[in-house]
């Protein structure tokens, strides 16, 4: 196994390089990668998510049984206005309960779409969502009790953008599908017909479930094709498990502009990017040199394992115009600033409990203590600066809460990683992350908000909470 913390420090790059594959050409007959369709809701402030059951051919000619929102597997990217109310309008065609999460929105417990509010099959929900954050790239997905993880597995999320009109004006790609590319990562494990498959075993549920095929939006196998210019990555890790160390094969940088919450206030330049679980990042590729390049990620950092084939490779395609050829400058994002002095400190510790207390369940805890459903953890009071103290054990753990965005103060007593220095809503925890917050919406004991280990057989393990805000 590879040395974790060496790798989340700053050798990352050489890391990275020791373990790529062969530099990957781009092929011309490897199929294109396409986003998944485009729903708008700029205009009218309303969208429909209709979840149903459908089959894909991931590989080769077998189907997968799968589930999606409008689709047989996954679900639209909204288009959403970042200030104002949302109509939406959710229903279930599934012959078991759902939920529809709306991870990273900032909005109370009642709207949250948690586990406290399913949606039974052949019902509907049809929350109203006071949305007021900065543009930011956000994920939704199903979030029941115990059963998140197979949820997600099958397909049920995707992705929202929240905007404000003005990434042009920011000097931001900007056009869907061309130099604007929504990426959703997941590993899976396929069977040897091919068909994908998810029956996770005693160890799975240990370590998380970690397959060595990855999907590009429920895509196996497919290159971008962009044009010889700036192109933008809004990059979500929708595994399960897995945790990406992404980098290009030769070598050249990311250009981070975004974090879970929002855009920095400057681009910062990375040699590779770790994305746990439930992450979002947004970062800009300089293909001006018009030379093909591949998205590579090393091995799994908590288990070792590899993938089969790199992320996705990139086709520079010089038919198609550039819109944007050099770096923005100032983004208008900024960079949190909360106040630690005077800020309410908490403890959460993350705990696995190997051997029998995990053959027994109960083994996957926060503060010894695994999700239950009729307990309220605590509450947190609004407008109260809180200074959250988070140890992870045996393993890395990506943490993320309900509710809120949160600055990462420090990690193991030092300075925030560079591509932790925005605003974020799940932070992956190699042994220690300190992380400030304010919450601003209320969350009632009957609706509370979440605190969990994004690695979902974790989360549906036991290693959650739960919180009201008052
Ligand atoms: Cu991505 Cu509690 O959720
Ligand atoms: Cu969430
Ligand atoms: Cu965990």
């Amino acid at each position: 196994m590879i040395d974790k913390r060496q790798f989340l420090k700053g050798a990352g790059a050489a890391v990275l390089a020791a373990l790529a594959p062969a530099r990957v050409s781009a092929q011309s007959n490897a199929p294109r990668l396409t986003m998944p369709p485009l729903l708008d809701a700029t205009k009218t402030g309303r969208f429909a998510l209709r979840a149903g059951a459908g089959q894909v051919s991931f590989l080769g000619s077998v189907a997968s049984d799968t589930w999606g929102f409008n689709a047989p597997y996954l679900g639209p990217v909204l288009r959403v206005p970042h200030q104002g109310e949302v109509q939406a309008q959710i229903e279930n065609a599934l012959a078991e309960d759902i939920s529809v999460h709306w991870h990273g929105l900032i909005i109370p417990g009642d709207v949250d779409g948690g586990p406290m509010q399913p949606i039974a099959p052949q019902g509907a929900w049809s929350p109203v969502l006071p949305i007021d954050q900065p543009p930011a790239t956000i994920w939704y997905h199903s979030h029941i009790h115990e059963r998140t993880a197979a949820h997600v597995q099958k397909g049920l999320s995707g992705v929202i953008h929240l905007v404000d009109g003005r990434d042009q004006e920011r000097g931001l790609p900007t056009e869907y599908g061309v130099d604007d590319l929504t990426l959703v990562l997941q590993d899976r494990r396929a069977d040897p017909s091919g068909r994908v498959t998810y029956a996770p075993s005693m160890h799975d549920r240990m370590m998380g479930f970690e397959g060595d095929i990855v999907l590009v939006n429920g895509q196996f196998g497919a290159q971008a094709v962009v044009p010889r210019g700036i192109v933008r990555l809004r990059l979500l890790n929708g595994s399960n498990a897995r945790i990406f160390v992404l980098g290009m094969d030769d070598g050249r940088l990311l250009h981070l502009i975004a974090t879970d919450s929002g855009l920095l206030d400057q681009p910062t330049s990375l040699e590779f990017l770790t994305l746990a679980p439930g992450e979002r990042a947004e970062v800009l590729v300089d293909f001006g040199d018009g030379l093909d390049a591949a998205l590579i990620s090393g091995p799994s950092p908590n288990t070792g394992l590899g993938l089969a084939a790199p992320v996705m490779p990139f086709r520079v395609d010089d038919t198609l115009t550039p819109r944007i050829t050099s770096l923005p400058t100032g983004l208008g994002g900024s960079r949190p600033d909360l106040p630690e002095s005077g800020a309410l400190r908490r403890e959460f510790s993350l705990d696995m409990r190997m051997g029998m207390g995990m053959m027994m369940g109960g083994g996957l805890t926060i503060n010894g203590a695994s999700y239950d459903m009729n307990t309220v953890n605590f509450t947190a009071e609004r407008g109260q600066v809180e200074h959250w103290v988070v140890n992870g054990a045996m393993m890395m753990h990506p943490f993320h809460v309900h509710g809120v965005a949160f600055q990462v103060l420090r990690e193991n007593g030092g300075p925030p990683r560079d591509q932790n220095i925005g605003w974020k809503d799940t932070v992956l925890i190699n042994g220690q992350a300190e992380l400030l917050m304010r919450f601003d919406h209320p969350a009632s004991p009957a609706l509370p908000y979440m605190y969990h280990c994004h690695i979902l057989e974790h989360e549906d393990g036991g290693m959650m909470g739960q919180f009201a805000v008052d």
